[in-house]
């Protein structure tokens, strides 16, 4: 049996945390790692803060605060957050752990060695009154094309130009407004991904039939724009510093040039990657730690990630769109770099390293909008992550985030469609069902599951109908259909309900106390199959509808062959109805939620 690996796109540790984040890759990461380890396969769930670039620094700087207190702040607010939705998360590390340093450094060396890591010449802009350089688009000054004021040097907001910092009239700095600033030389490490142009094509052609359209054809127009060299360096200080001085030649003889990349460090899209891989690595020491261990040895952590030890891996990644080329062509670059030698003839050959482990299955995400526009933090538009646990409990979110993701195309969070569909899905049909035939067992059946009477045509057939939605929902999420597997796993709750009200015991009762037996007992079979299955969903919910009916949580993932998938409860077992499983979210919150958060109006 095949083991799984996931991870989901690392958020930036200065980001602001919005619904769609967590529906673009946290979320379906987390119902995936939930289901998977279920079915019984050893699952590790891997995520962290990306805590590198200029994003943070500045961020760190508003707050008046050092940047790695500023990150490690951050890092403890999003696992509690993560924590709080209920993010399975077997590690949640950070980028910038010692064990992400050594790694990005130690890939890093390799790729030079190997000569695919090439020295270039940049002019990169300085500010004076700043004291450091200024990455492209902390430049700002007015649009040589439209004569727009606050164009960036990356491109113009106005007319959505690209441009280049010296290209801008009366540029000035963007962190502190100020116009003494120079373009000065700097040496910078450059990947040469352009090699690789040919072996990701024949890797992504490959994929064309297991991975989302909506992947490939980024991946394939990338390729197709042509495949560029890669500065992975900048000028910065918060980051992992590069290391040359440690280096080797290179094929031609070549000596990097330690002064020129004095004080550099990684590119931050060069490092964060390379933490999925690191951050197993804190997994494994921090395992090692909580048993009182020393750190354990490298195969611990390498058995996920290089071969062959990792040969019954299936490595999935779950990611939001604008991250799809970073993990089509960026990462696997730097992983083909590593596991390969260039022969001068041009030719590949695997490296004599044990190679590293490429990604297998990639969920790709669209984005998530609110009312049809941008979630915006500036604009205070949208519901953000610690908000939301603040309003309603974690599984109503889990639950509309993912009968709703954005899989085929962008989706919409309106709070009338939110209502509308917790309202009805959870509330009406699961929470009463549940509520529904457990106090009829309280009152009726002494709350203890009655044994008696045999299964009729009625039971028969829902059996089938079970195992047959049964095998819908577990397709679905096997090939990570989210909405599908929502609406399997709803269906499978209407037929609860469906049943209840046809074998009705509480008439049954009067007149065949037997049939009333049966119906019961298949009602609170129903139950607990119910609270295994939905575990990956809602698994806050779940683990109480468990409880309810004296079930271990969580439970295994019920078997597929055939076998009575109603026969989960022993006679005599005692249940008890749990409270209110979901309250219904009544249109006076919807109204003060949307005042609050704001409404259709202003959507952009
Ligand atoms: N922090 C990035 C973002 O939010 C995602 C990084 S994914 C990784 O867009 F692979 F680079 F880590
Ligand atoms: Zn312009």
């Amino acid at each position: 049996m095949s083991r799984i690996l996931i991870t989901s796109a690392l958020p930036y540790a200065a980001g602001a945390k919005h619904l769609g984040n967590l529906a673009g890759s946290m979320l379906p990461a987390d119902v995936y790692a939930r289901f998977q380890r279920s079915r019984g396969r050893e699952t590790l769930y891997i995520c962290a803060t990306d805590e590198h670039g200029t994003p943070a620094e500045l961020a760190a700087a508003d707050a008046g605060m050092a940047v790695s207190e500023f990150c490690a702040q951050a890092h403890t607010k999003l696992h509690a957050i993560g924590r709080g939705f209920g993010l399975s998360f077997d590690h949640f590390g950070r980028s910038s752990s010692p064990q992400n340093h050594r790694l990005t450094q130690r890939f890093a060396q390799q790729l030079w060695e190997a000569g695919f890591i090439e020295e270039r010449v940049t002019q990169q802009v300085y500010s004076n009154a700043d004291k450091r350089f200024l990455p492209d688009r902390y430049v700002i000054g007015t649009c040589p094309h439209c004569g727009y004021e606050a164009a960036r040097g990356d491109q113009c907001e106005n007319c959505t130009r690209v441009l280049d910092p010296a290209d801008l009239i009366h540029p000035r700095s963007a962190i502190s407004g100020s116009t003494e600033i120079e373009i000065r030389d700097s040496k910078h490490l450059f990947l040469r991904q352009s090699l690789f142009a040919g072996k990701l094509r024949t890797w992504i052609e490959a994929k064309r039939d297991r991975w989302p359209l909506l992947v490939t054809s980024i991946a394939l127009k990338w390729l197709d724009e042509g495949l560029q060299d890669r500065g992975i360096t900048r000028d910065l200080e918060w980051g992992v510093p590069v290391n040359a001085f440690e280096w080797g030649p290179n094929p031609d003889g070549q000596t990097p040039d330690i002064e020129g990349l004095a004080g550099k460090v990684f590119y931050v899209w060069f490092d964060a990657p390379i933490e999925y891989i690191a951050a197993t690595w804190e997994w494994a020491d921090a395992q090692a730690a909580e048993a009182g261990r020393d750190p354990p040895a490298d195969e611990a952590w390498e058995r996920w990630w290089r071969q062959p030890a990792a040969a019954d891996v299936t490595y999935v990644e779950f990611m939001g769109k604008d991250n799809v080329p970073f993990h089509t062509v960026g990462f696997p670059c730097t992983l083909f770099g590593i596991n390969e030698t260039l022969a001068s003839d041009g030719t590949f050959t695997p490296s004599n390293n044990a190679p590293w482990k490429l990604v297998d299955q990639l969920k790709g995400l669209n984005w998530l909008n609110y009312y049809g526009g941008k979630f915006s933090t500036s604009q205070k538009r949208g519901v953000f992550m610690d908000q939301a646990l603040d309003l309603l409990p974690a599984d109503y979110w889990r639950w509309w985030l993912t009968a709703n993701m954005p899989e085929s195309a962008d989706s919409s969070f309106t709070w009338e469609q939110f209502q509308d569909q917790t309202n009805a899905d959870l509330a009406d049909v699961l929470g009463n069902f549940v509520n529904r035939i457990l106090k009829f067992t309280e009152t009726r059946f002494d709350g203890a599951v009655p044994a008696g009477g045999l299964d009729g045509p009625l039971e028969a057939r829902l059996d089938a109908d079970v195992l047959a939605k049964l095998r819908e929902l577990t397709e679905n999420l096997e090939s990570r259909e989210f909405r599908k597997a929502c609406a399997s796993l709803r269906q499978l709750w209407v037929l609860g309900n469906g049943y209840l009200t046809e074998a009705a015991p509480w008439t049954a009762l009067k007149t065949d106390p037997e049939r009333a037996a049966v119906a019961v007992r298949t009602g609170l079979n129903l139950v607990a199959l119910f609270a295994r299955v939905s575990e990956p969903f809602i698994p806050f919910a779940s683990e109480t509808v468990a409880l309810s009916v004296g079930e271990a949580f969580p439970g295994r993932w019920p078997s597929l062959d055939g076998s009575r998938v109603l026969d989960i409860l022993p006679p005599g077992r005692a249940v008890k109805a749990p409270d209110v499983l979901f309250r219904k979210v009544e249109d006076a919150q919807v109204a003060e939620w949307r005042e609050r958060f704001g409404g259709p109006e202003g959507a952009a």
